[in-house]
């Protein structure tokens, strides 16, 4: 018998490395990895899989999706898609499942952890003492959060936990989405731009993509205003960075925390200068727990959709 167990491709290495060894004793795997030459390899066997492994870091480019006629099924590790050929994967017919859901505790948590270093200098104070700057100067005053503005741009799963966690400081929270959600306790505002003008605190959690990217202008920033802080933890694209990089080094806004980049993992190069940035390398869903249950869903959708044809849980294009 030549493949008792179905062959799978995966996509790069998965972001929990237990899950590597799970896909590989329950399937046959193939990793399409950078050192081996994925184009040759494509054009030999690319007509083998029917199913493919990938991760909203590493995406699927159409060029991939080309080079396999036989492709029916994606499993994706990650509530982002915006880094998967839409139009290819669409074309072809091919289902792609996702793990929504399962992140949003612990995105959430990022954004209010990024909100609060922000705010209080956390990441800066810990430089100032390792540097031993204590016994020489005064620490900077902070910014106060509790009892503050807090501005959601996209509520959704994550935002609106985001605004569960707000509560517990006492902020104040409005939100900015297309439409407005029916029955939700929160002020909605029509545009970002006014968002950013009545928030203290702006935070990102929109999902990423061509109707989203740059939306976060240098007007936006002006908005938010030199008191203000920006908040991103969805994807490096809806920042103009290079606007962000410029209002924070002007103090046009306040400060920023920022888990993700516009070119990842290159992060603009005067953002590593700049004491008012807080950076985190991507890493909002990066814990034990939330990383397994994200493993699980992965493995799910896939199992699912080998033995039925759909998977638990389908992207939402
Ligand atoms: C996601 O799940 O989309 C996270 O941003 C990780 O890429």
């Amino acid at each position: 018998m030549a493949h008792s167990r179905p062959r799978v491709l995966q996509y790069g290495k998965m972001p929990l490395p237990q899950l590597d060894a799970e896909l590989a004793q329950a399937y046959d795997v193939h990793i399409l990895s950078q050192e081996s030459d994925p184009d040759r390899f494509l054009a030999e066997q690319g007509a083998q899989f029917k199913y493919l492994v990938t991760s909203a870091a590493m995406g699927l480019p159409a060029r991939v999706v080309d080079a396999l006629p036989e492709l029916q099924f994606v499993s994706s590790f990650g509530v982002g898609f915006d880094s998967l050929d839409k139009d290819a994967l669409l074309r072809r017919g091919v289902r792609v499942g996702y793990t929504p859901g399962v992140l949003d505790d612990c995105v959430a948590d990022m954004a209010m952890a990024l909100l609060l270093d922000a705010a209080r200098g956390l990441s800066a104070s810990d430089r100032f003492v390792r540097r031993g700057d204590w016994s020489r100067q005064r620490f900077g005053i902070q910014t106060r959060v509790s009892g503050k503005r807090l501005g959601i741009f996209g509520m959704g799963r994550i935002g609106s936990t985001v605004a569960r966690r707000a509560a517990g400081f006492d902020m104040e929270v409005a939100y900015h989405n297309r439409r407005p959600i029916e029955g939700s306790p929160h002020l909605y505002l029509a545009s970002l731009l006014e968002l950013a003008s009545w928030s203290d605190f702006l935070v990102i959690t929109a999902a990423g993509g061509d109707h989203t990217r740059h939306l976060v202008s240098r007007e936006v920033l002006d908005a938010l205003g030199a008191q203000g802080f920006l908040v991103n933890v969805a994807r490096g694209s809806v920042v103009d960075e290079a606007a962000l990089v410029e209002a924070l080094r002007s103090g046009r806004i306040a400060g920023a925390g920022l888990d993700v980049f516009e070119d990842e993992p290159h992060p603009h190069p005067d953002l590593l200068t700049l004491d008012n940035a807080v950076l985190a390398p991507h890493i909002a869903s990066g814990t034990h727990e939330t990383r397994r249950a994200m493993a699980d869903l992965v493995l799910k959708n896939l199992q699912q959709c080998i033995a039925t044809g759909h998977p638990a849980v389908e992207v939402p294009w």
